[in-house]
């Protein structure tokens, strides 16, 4: 286990993953973590889709989320006195944090059920993103669409990355999330940039639109056989090859970032 605790990292930064439903934002998420992971980067991992997809993807199980930690909040005032006892980040991180090979992952998990959950919901939000200043990178698999944008469910987002397939309806999907993003970031717009996933032939035309729609891509990940390959038998993404195409692909990728920063 890393000790995070007293390493605040100076230079932060949460990247956010969207996109609609099916395109690839788990994968790209799992394998950018797998990359980072191995560079021996701070990481933090959030899976914030309810079906928790890249927590399988990291291989891992999810035993412990935050969804589940709000319910006992409510349901035991035992489990409450304790939470107010303590700083909301350090709850979150001893009771719900997963620590895995190379980064700690964090579950939302299912935020429903009965009654008004405000004020807790701003708690765990406070947590949550106390916890990711103590981390170098955060990477968030966010759920499909602009819910999560909307309600700010973690609003200190330094990138937003949307991943599209290779369709003017995904450009077209990515365009609007960029707009919905410049206009809803609490700190001003959310930096955005554009994953075309999937693309094989002809992809040259959709990134030359996406830059007349002034998007900046990022880059392109193949089509990849070992991903479905994998998902097929539910191998986590994060065991892929290193020389696996659409991990070549997201290594270009954050060379990009890197050099952007
Ligand atoms: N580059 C790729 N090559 C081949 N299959 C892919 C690729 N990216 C994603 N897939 C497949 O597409 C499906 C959806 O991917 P996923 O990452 O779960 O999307 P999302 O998280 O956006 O819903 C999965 O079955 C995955 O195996
Ligand atoms: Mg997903």
């Amino acid at each position: 286990m890393r000790d995070n605790q007293d390493s605040a990292q100076t230079s932060r930064e949460v990247l956010a993953i969207t996109g609609k439903g099916g395109v690839g934002k788990t994968t790209f998420t799992a394998i950018l973590a797998k990359i980072l992971a191995a560079d021996g980067v701070n990481l933090l991992a959030v899976d914030a889709d309810p079906p928790v997809s890249l927590t399988y993807a990291l291989g891992a199980q999810p035993t412990k989320t935050v969804g589940d930690m709000r319910s006992r909040l409510i349901e035991d005032p035992a489990e409450k006195r304790k939470f107010n006892e303590r700083h909301t980040r350090d709850v979150v991180r001893d009771e719900v944090l997963i620590e895995l090979d190379g980064m700690s992952l964090l579950v939302l998990g299912r935020a429903e059920g009965p009654g008004c959950y405000c004020g807790l919901n701003q708690l765990l939000k406070f947590g949550i993103e106390s916890l990711t200043e103590q981390y170098e990178i955060t990477l968030i698999d966010c759920e499909a669409g602009i819910e999560q944008i909307n309600r700010h469910v973690i609003d200190s987002i330094s990138k937003l990355i949307m991943i599209s397939d290779a369709t003017m309806k995904g450009l077209q999907t990515a365009a609007y999330l960029k707009d919905i993003a410049s206009k809803h970031g609490v700190m001003g717009p959310y930096e955005t940039g554009l994953v075309i996933n999937r693309a094989g032939e002809g992809v040259e035309a959709l990134v030359q639109k996406a830059c007349e729609m002034g998007m900046d891509v990022l880059g392109v990940i193949p089509p990849d056989e070992n991903v479905a390959a994998y998902d097929r038998v539910g191998r986590p993404t994060i065991e892929l090859p290193d020389d696996s195409p659409s991990v070549v692909a997201v290594r270009e990728i954050l060379k990009g970032l890197r050099r952007a920063r």
